[in-house]
């Protein structure tokens, strides 16, 4: 009397045992993964299933992946690696994960990113005003970044065109882009221009280069030395180092213990500001009494070739 129930119990049952046992990735949906040119991709997938699933992944192109090449590495795991993205690279690659109960398929997206080229942090084109002494070495950075790598150039005022790495007589373009200018000369005035390429686009950094004849050594306004009184509330201190010359001079403060203090350093409650001479003294007191001389150095003297000049100023500061 129940015989017609038998085939669909069974029935009923195949079908239960069957799904289990094909293979589930996680996260199966379409996913769309960005990877900077040059680089590598990795694109997981994860299979779950009672038999080992094999893991296949086919190309956008749809051609099936080797597991080990120039191009590609798939791992133990069933990740798949894109090694040195190009564009070409781009599009929907499919995961397949497979056995004998069935497939189970992720896709994944892939898109390269990329960037036109930059220097120093700048795209399009920007310029540089450059004094210069002669006989002095310059060095002019070109620092580019951009996906792919951007190609660097120089071109000299004499419209010469240098490459990157370049190695002339007194030209040198360094594998960082910075190009090193030596002995300089009056005839070098002019523009140097750095050009960074890549296929989206170019970015150009301009310096005007300006000789000075004859560098102009450090002068101190005068009277060069200054009496400072400490004053009894105890209000910070400001030195100031106003020396001027061609280049710009370089300072340095020495404390009346000798200890020298650099552009930019600090030492306790000494701060030597970066970039305009000042020396910064917190909370003064007795023990601050003394001596404090500034140096001021430039190239003035090389040209003769002579030493670094050194000129000073001294602040003596005296309790009031
Ligand atoms: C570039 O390389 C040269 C030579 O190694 C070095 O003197 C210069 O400081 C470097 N420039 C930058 C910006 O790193
Ligand atoms: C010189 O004086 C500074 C500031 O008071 C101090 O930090 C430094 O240790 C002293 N150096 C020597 C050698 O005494
Ligand atoms: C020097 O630079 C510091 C830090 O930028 C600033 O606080 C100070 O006022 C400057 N002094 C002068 C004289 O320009």
């Amino acid at each position: 009397m129940s015989i017609p129930q038998i085939p669909f119990i069974f029935l009923f049952s195949l079908s239960v045992q069957v799904m289990p046992n094909s293979p589930q990735i996680t996260s199966k949906e379409q996913v769309t993964m960005w990877a900077p040119f040059g680089q590598s991709a990795q694109m997981k997938c994860d299979a779950t299933s009672v038999l080992p699933p094999t893991i296949i992944w086919i190309s956008p192109r749809n051609e099936i992946i080797p597991s080990s090449s120039v191009k590609y590495q798939i791992l133990n795991d069933g990740t798949l690696i894109i090694k040195k993205l190009t564009l070409a690279d781009q599009g929907k690659y499919a995961c397949v994960a497979r056995n004998p109960a069935g497939d189970n398929i992720k896709n994944v997206n892939l898109l390269v990113e990329v960037k036109g080229p930059q220097i120093n942090g700048h795209s399009g084109r920007s310029e540089n005003k450059i004094l210069a002494v002669y006989y002095q070495t310059l060095l002019l950075d070109c620092k580019a970044e951009g996906k792919p790598e951007p190609q660097i150039t120089w071109t000299t005022p004499y419209g010469m065109s240098l490459p990157t790495p370049y190695l002339g007589g007194r030209f040198q373009v360094h594998r960082n882009g910075t190009l090193e200018l030596r002995g300089i000369r009056k005839t070098d005035e002019g523009r140097f221009l750095c050009i960074a390429k890549n296929y989206l686009g170019e970015a150009s950094l301009a310096f005007d280069l300006e000789v000075a004849s004859l560098a102009e050594k450090p002068i101190f306004p005068v009277p060069n030395i200054e009496v400072l009184p400490l004053k009894a509330d105890g209000d910070d201190i400001s030195l100031e180092c106003r020396a001027t010359g061609k280049p710009k001079p370089e300072f340095l403060w020495i404390l009346p213990n000798g200890t020298a203090l650099n552009p930019g350093m600090k030492l306790q409650r000494f701060i030597h500001y970066l970039g305009n001479g000042t020396l910064h003294i917190t909370q003064p007191g007795v023990i601050d009494k003394g001596v404090y001389r500034c140096l001021a150095k430039n190239v003035a003297g090389q040209a003769e070739k002579l030493m670094k000049q050194h000129h000073s100023i001294t602040v003596l500061i005296l309790q009031s």
